[in-house]
């Protein structure tokens, strides 16, 4: 059985990372961004990240040109029009997100699923963008899609059942362990947990109680994380991290997710991290 098309809105890291990942599980796939140039830079990326895998033993040169020959790029939306789903991926801004949605719903099948891979943003207000909010729902990737197992299946308040099993279906399909958030809250789950300790994290800095260093020290061989929260914030992007502070301090109107002042700093500083190095590592307090 010849597997369904999938739509991907947005060829940045997360949508050339769910389009690699869905073409190496052999759906075609229709990779969409807003100009030629973006959507080629999103296929290099794919290219490259296969061609790792193909360096480390891990793919055939095979396996890596048939992956790439099932992703189809484009600058025009209307070539999403067969997807059975379109999983959006463009950049945090519920305006853009919107007018997305709304172009996809005019255009895709009756049957077809509208995701989201925001990892913030109201599903239900996105959902009204559209004719048919109970097409509409949240499949959230983590970063970098093709490896993190994990997916946040999350329900708008008019999402439909069968919308849901679709994704949640999809996810399986696709290798991946999905978890459905029964209601829209924000952050959902992963990062509703994470950003409190992103946050008590840099206290301790603020407070002189350690360095980041040996917080993230502590945190990977006493609570057996791969990661700690200052080398996170840096691979994320430090400026992303105050982003969902502010957001779920403005959402929950609750003083534990005030973002700490240090912070503010940092990013005014230009240490925005994303694997420069320039993040928090070596970051010295001022007492
Ligand atoms: N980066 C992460 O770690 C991560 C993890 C999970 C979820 N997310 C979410 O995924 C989404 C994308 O994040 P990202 O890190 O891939 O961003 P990114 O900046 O790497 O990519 C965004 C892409 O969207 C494109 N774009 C912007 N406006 C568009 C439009 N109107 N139509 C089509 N394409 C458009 C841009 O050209 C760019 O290629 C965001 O909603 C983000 O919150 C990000």
């Amino acid at each position: 059985m010849s597997k369904r098309i999938v739509g991907v809105v947005g060829a940045g890291t997360m949508g050339s990372g769910i389009a690699q990942l869905a073409a190496q599980q052999g759906f075609e796939v229709v990779l969409y961004d807003l100009s030629e140039d973006l959507v080629a830079k999103g296929m290099s990326r794919i290219a490259a990240a296969l061609g790792k895998s193909v360096e480390k033993g891990r793919l055939t040169e095979e396996d890596k040109n048939a992956a790439m020959s099932r992703i189809r790029s484009t600058s025009e939306l209307e070539a999403l029009r067969d997807g059975s789903v379109v999983i959006e991926a463009v950049v945090e801004n519920m305006a853009v997100k919107k007018e997305i949605f709304a172009r996809l719903d005019a255009l895709l099948g009756p049957g077809a699923i509208m995701a989201t891979n925001t990892s913030s943003l109201s599903i239900t207000e996105l959902a009204e963008a559209t004719q048919r909010p109970d097409r509409v729902a949240g499949m959230h990737f983590f970063n970098p899609a093709p490896v993190m197992k994990l997916v946040e299946v999350v329900r708008g308040l008019k999402s439909s059942d069968d919308a849901i099993a679709g994704l949640m279906a999809l996810a399986r399909e696709l290798g991946k362990e999905p978890i459905e958030v029964k209601k829209d809250s924000p952050g959902f789950i992963v990062n509703r947990i994470m950003v409190p300790q992103f946050i008590e994290a840099i206290r301790l800095v603020e407070e002189g109680v350690a360095t980041p260093e040996d917080v993230d020290k502590a945190v990977k061989l006493g609570l057996n994380y791969p990661m700690g929260p200052f080398e996170l914030q840096d691979f994320a992007g430090v400026d992303i991290g105050l982003h969902v502070m502010d957001y779920f301090y403005e959402e929950f109107k609750d003083e534990r997710f005030a973002a700490p002042l240090s912070l503010r700093r940092l990013i005014r500083a230009g240490r925005t991290g994303k694997k420069s190095g320039a993040g928090w590592y070596d970051y010295k307090p001022k007492q």
